[in-house]
């Protein structure tokens, strides 16, 4: 089973910083567009670090956006870094060293402001280049590769945090419109075939190799596009939790277009 491209995180979140972004005058901006109309009641949006942090999940509510507009040419930064690999991480030294015109200096202010507030709540923010991530091929029916509707899991209570500056942006689902594949008879069935232990083990053996976490969409679901730009608190499963963990997925990556993403 490859687990490769999953990614628990942990976030202990501490103190807040003030919004940066109100400092700079708007010169180059981002499309922002997000598909809130087929959210339901999954989506709290508000407008400040401070309230993406101290706002809690409840009812139905398992995403919170911090919506914005972010200006600065994220494309330059996403140009003038060597991808030699399908995936890579961004250090924020190497930020740091690029020369830059003034649209791309304002986009590095965001990246490295967003880098301290996370940090400053505990969290280990990444930033990645992505061309792609590495698929999960082994078993057809069954890819548990971030390309896969799934949850986030964390043995202690955390929220995962992500913004794509550049690129496809991730997508969740409302958890209705969702089903658990190792719920799906004919799927379960096939993974009954991998399994040759007693038979009061099946589930733990689900959830040892990360099954249990995988979703697929009802016929007619409505995908839900995150958008550039926001940054988001999405809801991990871990015990104890008042809510349904958040099922998303990475984006099938355009040809040519390299994406940039915060995470943690
Ligand atoms: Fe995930």
């Amino acid at each position: 089973m490859s687990l490769s491209g999953y990614y628990i995180c942990v976030v202990l979140l501490k103190q807040m910083n003030a919004n940066p972004y109100i400092k700079f005058k708007r010169k180059f901006t981002l499309p922002t567009m997000i598909d809130l109309f087929h959210s339901g009641h999954q989506i709290n949006t508000i407008s400040s670090f401070k309230d993406l942090v101290s706002t809690p999940f409840h009812g139905d509510v398992n995403a919170i956006c911090w919506k914005r507009k972010l200006i600065g040419d994220f494309s330059e930064i996403v140009n003038k870094i060597d991808l030699n690999e399908n995936m890579i991480v961004v250090e924020q030294a190497e930020l740091h060293e690029l020369k830059l015109s003034k649209n791309g200096q304002l986009a590095r202010d965001i990246l490295l402001n967003d880098f301290n507030l996370l940090k400053t709540n505990g969290a280990s923010p990444t930033l990645n280049l992505i061309r792609h991530y590495e698929r999960d091929d082994i078993y057809p029916y069954f890819p548990t590769d971030v390309y896969s509707f799934h949850v986030d899991r964390s043995p202690i209570p955390t929220d995962t945090f992500l913004c794509t500056y550049h690129g496809e942006p991730s997508e969740i689902i409302p958890n209705s419109q969702a089903e658990q594949k190792v719920l799906v008879p004919e799927i379960r069935d096939e993974l009954k075939k991998l399994y040759d232990g007693p038979d009061n083990g099946f589930e733990s053996f689900l959830s040892e190799y990360f099954f249990d976490l995988h979703y697929r969409a009802k016929p007619d679901a409505n995908l839900i596009n995150l958008g550039i730009g926001h940054l988001w608190k999405i809801a991990t499963d871990y015990p104890e939790s008042q809510v349904l963990p958040c099922v998303h997925r990475a984006p099938k990556e355009k040809d040519g277009q390299t994406r940039l993403l915060m995470i943690c």
